[in-house]
């Protein structure tokens, strides 16, 4: 929205939640207040609050003066109830859309742009409907488009400045023209791909499926490279130049995270089972059973490397969120790790440039300093990599921030307690920096590469 808000001054775009504690923090005048750490988002929220950039919990009043509204809620994985555990949990979209319905006032177009199952456009449709044949409504009338939204975080500015493509999925032509009008301010209308409303939900859910699969496959071979001696990254340029293949998503790590692809493929999942294709279902679903095992491998590995036991060992990890340039530690790998280390009684060290204290207990489950009973173990956090490091066994990089790269290997040799180990899961340091430091170095996806000092 507010890349929107940039390249149309004319358009006034109001961002509303019903959390008002949210909407306060992005009304904060303290930028570094705001709740989502997003390259580039800081300094557009400044350029452009309360010009055309507007944040407001009043939600009835804003629905009654909008001409267009986006559904932007989130649909995470149904806990409970019917297709637990794998259907989306579509109370939010629902819920928004009865809003819309009951406040909206003339024409309003609804842009469904959350990720959603296929059909979800139909629920919204006679949500929408219903509203409209209550004898006083019948000056109401709407349109629903579905606009799936393609960025990743931590680049998601630049890629709504320049997208492989923008898709919009409806059948009312002047409804979609006036979409494609905004998004035309700034993007070549060849970029703009027109399709019904069901493709253009799949084709958001499967985007996302065919991206985890491809990090699946890559970390596949990442296993048999250790195996058998070969180097991932020398295979994955090897298959890269492939321009059949292409070279982007082949970087073997410790896992895919964040709040999207297993959702989504656990959606996909739900849906093949739905119409009776178990094949297609047990196909995307080994996707995520090798992203779960991959996770699990590394603490593995780490363990089996101090010979079976991590008890009272001190382990520091370096990174909890689920990938660099953001703060969402959504199904990030660090929580798995992390937590497989605690329950083997280590006492685990987080740093993270970005992710607070509070997030990591959150997602742990536990407090810091908290020993578990079963196995004593616990986690601390540290903001300063040194302190960090001081007195482990052994360093995890899970993310690769900048941060990581570059540190001074000597000088956190001397600190940690021998024999120290360096696990590294994102092939994020040079191996030739650690060479001679005395520390041993663990890489993922490297058959030959590891070496004791
Ligand atoms: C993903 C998609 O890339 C976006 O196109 C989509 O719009 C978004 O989900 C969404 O549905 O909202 P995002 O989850 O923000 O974006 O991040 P990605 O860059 O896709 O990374 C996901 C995970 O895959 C991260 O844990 C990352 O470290 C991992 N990854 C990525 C790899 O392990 N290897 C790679 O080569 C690339």
């Amino acid at each position: 929205m507010a890349v929107i808000a940039n390249h149309c001054p004319e358009i006034k775009v109001t961002l509303v939640d019903i959390d008002s504690k949210k909407i306060d923090a992005w009304n904060d005048p303290n930028l570094d207040n705001l709740p989502i750490y997003e390259p580039g988002l800081k300094e557009l929220v400044f350029k452009l609050r309360n010009k055309n950039l507007f944040f407001s919990s009043n939600v009835d009043l804003e629905i009654s003066q909008a001409d267009m509204i986006f559904i932007s809620v989130n649909t995470p994985t149904k806990l409970s109830g019917e297709g637990a555990g794998y259907a989306s949990d579509l109370k939010w979209v629902e819920s928004s859309a009865r809003k819309v319905a009951k406040f909206s006032k003339g024409h309003t177009i609804v842009v469904e742009k959350s990720t959603v199952p296929v059909r979800t456009a139909e629920l919204i449709e006679k949500i929408l409907r219903s509203s409209t044949t209550s004898s006083n409504e019948s000056s109401k009338s709407f349109s629903v488009l579905s606009s799936p939204e393609f960025l990743a975080e931590g680049t998601a500015i630049r890629d709504l400045e320049a997208p492989d493509r923008v898709l919009i999925g409806g059948q009312d032509f002047e409804s979609i023209n006036i979409l494609s009008g905004i998004y035309e301010r700034w993007i070549k209308r060849e970029k703009i791909l027109f399709t019904n409303l069901w493709s253009s939900e799949l084709s958001k859910l499967t985007a996302n499926a065919f991206l985890a699969q491809r990090i699946s496959s890559i970390n596949a071979i990442s296993a048999l490279c250790e195996a058998t001696g070969a180097e991932i990254n020398e295979v994955s340029l090897a298959i890269g130049t492939d321009s059949r293949i292409g070279n982007k998503f082949l970087s073997a790590g410790p896992g895919f995270g964040g709040s999207c692809f297993q959702k989504d493929i656990l959606n996909l999942v739900y849906l093949s089972k739905y119409y009776g294709l178990n094949e297609v279902a047990n196909y995307w679903e080994q996707v995520l059973f090798l992203n779960i095992w991959q996770k699990k491998r590394i603490s593995s590995i780490l363990i089996n490397r101090f010979f079976g036991t991590v008890t009272s060992k001190k382990i520091c990890l370096l990174g909890f969120s689920f990938k660099p340039f953001t703060n969402d530690t959504r199904e990030s790998s660090s929580i798995s790790i992390a937590k497989d280390l605690i329950e083997n009684g280590a006492h685990v060290v987080i740093n993270d440039p970005q992710v607070s204290k509070k997030q990591i207990s959150r997602e742990l489950g536990y407090q810091e300093e908290k020993i578990l009973d079963q196995s004593e173990g616990l986690w601390t956090f540290s903001p300063d990599i040194m302190e960090a490091v001081k007195g482990t066994d052994a360093i995890v990089v899970v993310t690769g921030w900048n941060e990581y790269q570059n540190l001074n290997w000597q000088n956190i040799s001397n600190l940690m307690r021998k024999p120290a180990w360096i696990f590294d899961t994102v092939n994020h340091i040079d191996k030739e920096e650690i060479k001679g430091t005395g520390l041993n170095l663990w890489q993922l996806g490297f058959g030959n590469r590891n070496f004791d000092n």
